[in-house]
């Protein structure tokens, strides 16, 4: 059994880092493991413009001052009236790294979300042009489609003619939880790629269900039964670079979570990257670990890999019950576990 493990610094590509109080709580947990970071734009309101981009970036920074070496990779909120110019310009001047594509009201701070993905046909047209990733919350919003059917109908109805429409345009298939995404990222054109999270590759949806509802297991997508969480181990940890490491670390404070109309949402920042750790050794890749979580996104986003290295070494630590206080409370994944693997000297504060 390996005692340590070293690799390039990881990027995490998918976070949610929040604002004002709760981002000050929460953005050290990224910023003293992940070099680069993107930056989920679902505030309320949401990130549309560049002067709102930079504007949350400043205090992205200002929050992780302490760790002047993380990089915010800022992305902008596609609506049905987004401005293909500002995307434009906002790529161009390196302040967005993508945009992100939430269905109305698919999940948290969604409300402004598309309606209709043809509506912005004519703007992801101009991200094709120029090369800026489209990142997808990939889930119909129909009322009639079953909720674990979602992802796998949203595939269906709006990813295969989107990328016939467009095929070159470059998309990052968000947080995935079911063997249709990893049957249709395979097989797709390397212009397509996939995120999939710590969470989702140790929890099925009877974990969430069952001695009592736990609604700290509870994110959108929402946990699929335990084939498809084998499948998405198997895609994790096979080597194929279309995979890579996106937490999706989502926090909500303990009042919102535990509640009769609980948020979704799982705040894994804080041992995210241990997790998957154990996941990729259970499934003997721990040579696969490097590339999913340090090659493989910066590739896909034409990025350097890192200059430096982490480590992780083989120990024993218990994941704290709780962070933070009163109103701020929030439950981090595997609250209370103890866990096998920890990352080295994070200079954590
Ligand atoms: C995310 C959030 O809370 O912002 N929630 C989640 O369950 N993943 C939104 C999202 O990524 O769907
Ligand atoms: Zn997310």
């Amino acid at each position: 059994m390996e005692a340590s493990l070293t690799l390039t610094q990881p990027d995490d590509w998918h976070v949610h880092l929040r604002d004002g109080a709760m981002l000050k709580q929460v953005a050290r947990y990224t910023a003293c493991r992940f070099r680069r970071a993107i930056i989920m734009p679902n505030l309320n309101p949401p990130v549309t413009t560049i002067a709102a981009a930079t504007d949350y970036k400043k205090r992205i920074l200002a929050a992780t001052s302490d760790y002047p070496d993380f990089q915010p990779l800022m992305t902008a909120y596609l609506t049905d009236t987004i401005d293909g110019d500002e995307l434009r310009a906002g790529y161009d001047e390196g302040i967005f790294s993508a945009a992100k594509l939430y269905p109305v009201n698919a999940t948290t701070n969604s409300a402004f979300g598309v309606s209709d993905i043809k509506r912005i046909y004519p703007v992801l047209n101009i991200m094709q042009q120029i090369g800026m990733p489209l990142l997808v919350h990939g889930e119909t919003v129909s009322p009639d489609i079953d909720i674990f059917d979602r992802e796998a109908v949203f595939i269906e109805t709006v990813m295969v003619p989107l990328l016939s429409e467009m095929p070159e345009l470059k998309v990052v298939f968000e947080h995935i939880t079911t063997k249709e995404a990893i049957d249709f990222v395979t097989a797709a054109s390397d212009h397509v790629a996939a995120t999939i999270t710590a969470h989702h590759l140790q929890i099925n949806r009877s974990d969430m269900l069952t001695g009592g509802i736990r609604p700290h297991l509870y994110c959108l997508p929402v946990a699929k039964r335990e084939t498809h969480r084998q499948a998405l181990r198997k895609a994790a940890t096979s080597g194929n670079n279309r995979f890579f490491l996106g937490t999706d670390t989502a926090p909500h404070t303990t009042d919102e979570k535990e509640s009769a109309c609980g948020c979704a949402g799982i705040f894994s920042a804080p041992h995210a990257l241990e997790s998957y750790a154990q996941v990729f050794e259970e499934e003997n890749a721990l040579d696969k670990f490097e590339a999913f979580a340090s090659l493989n996104g910066p590739a896909f986003y034409g990025l350097p890999i890192n200059d430096r290295k982490i480590s992780l070494i083989r120990t024993k630590q218990t994941i704290p019950e709780i962070i933070g206080s009163g109103e701020l409370s929030v439950l981090p994944y595997r609250a209370g576990e103890t866990i096998t693997w920890k990352v080295r000297d994070t200079g954590e504060i």
